[in-house]
């Protein structure tokens, strides 16, 4: 099978019932580990690669890996480019064969950021590329956080559906209340769902995306913690609240920290104790399969949330 674009495969989520799942990527083994429980689970995932990604690998190693992947895969995949900030990577990428590319201009104003995505989307369209944007910052909002505050950062409604109308994107990624990375929130996470039901009204049920999604499970940071690896306050979106925000309207859930941790806590209880071992396939192996697991197990929670 060739990679799809994401439109295409959101479409599918959206009709079928399920949200659709988006996994980063910067080396062999996360892309078989992604690849392989997309297969396990018989469903559809994005394959995510962020600029540090493509920087770190190379475009011309991720698109070849992707094509492979994807050639062997029984289920439709997808390359998408990760908060694409600069212009000329972004073409680069729709040149070198990715499916679908997401324009990161949120931290400009509103009028820029509608001027550059639009341009993205005149790029992509004639290549059967889909575009993902963003509006609002990703901070992490917790219960406490003043009503003035949470409007100042998140996702305006009414601004996202002038801004779908005046852009043509594929989907649009609304700042609710999450955050990239570990540490999410310092109290009760708490995301902001009924914005995001606005934002899904606003918008005419647009596929929607919510990026840190990860949940820091309590069992990847316990393996983390036995392993050696210290991530005092480490806190994720709760599965209840992942659930909602699916319920709400999320139809692709980017998820990237939690294959790290993961990733982490195998590598690392595979090579403490063991001072001779040399062979990277003896500790990056175990790494693959626990992510591998991860991912599964998340595309099974994606499909049962809506
Ligand atoms: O959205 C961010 C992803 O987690 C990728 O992060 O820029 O460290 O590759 P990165
Ligand atoms: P996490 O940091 O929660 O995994 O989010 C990943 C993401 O949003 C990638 O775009
Ligand atoms: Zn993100």
């Amino acid at each position: 099978m060739k990679l799809a674009p994401a439109r295409e495969l959101l479409d599918a989520a959206v009709s079928g019932g399920y949200a659709l799942g988006a996994f980063n990527f910067s080396n062999l083994e996360f892309l078989q580990a992604i690849v392989e429980a997309a297969g396990d689970t018989d469903t559809p995932v994005i394959l995510a690669t962020s600029e540090g990604a493509v920087k770190y690998a190379g475009l011309d190693n991720i698109v070849a890996l992707a094509r492979a992947a994807a050639a062997r895969c029984p289920v439709p995949l997808c390359l998408h480019l990760d908060h694409g900030q600069n212009m000329d990577l972004i073409r680069a990428c729709i040149a070198a064969g990715y499916t679908s590319v997401m324009i990161d201009a949120s931290d400009l104003p509103f009028t820029e950021n509608v001027e550059k995505t639009a341009a993205v989307v005149r790029l992509a369209r004639p290549r059967g590329v889909s575009v993902e944007a963003e509006l609002g910052r990703l901070v992490g909002i917790e219960d406490s956080v003043r009503v003035e505050e949470r409007d100042a950062v998140l996702v305006d409604p009414a601004e996202a559906g002038e801004f779908v109308r005046r852009t043509g994107v594929d989907s649009l990624a609304p700042a609710v209340g999450t955050a990239h990375g570990a540490f999410k929130f310092k109290g009760d996470p708490r995301l902001d769902l009924a914005r995001l039901e606005q934002v899904r009204e606003a918008t005419r049920g647009l596929p929607l995306v919510l990026h840190g999604a990860s949940s820091v499970p309590t069992e990847v940071l316990k393996a983390c913690r036995a392993a050696g690896v210290e991530l005092p306050g480490a806190k994720g979106v709760p599965a209840d609240q992942l659930r909602a925000a699916v319920r709400a309207g999320v139809a692709k859930v980017n998820t990237d920290t939690d294959l790290r941790l993961t990733f982490l806590a195998a590598v690392r209880s595979t090579i403490v104790g063991r001072p001779g071992e040399f062979d990277p396939r003896r500790y990056l192996g175990p790494g693959r399969d626990a992510v591998q697991a991860l991912v599964r197990e998340r595309i099974r929670f994606l499909r049962r949330a809506s």
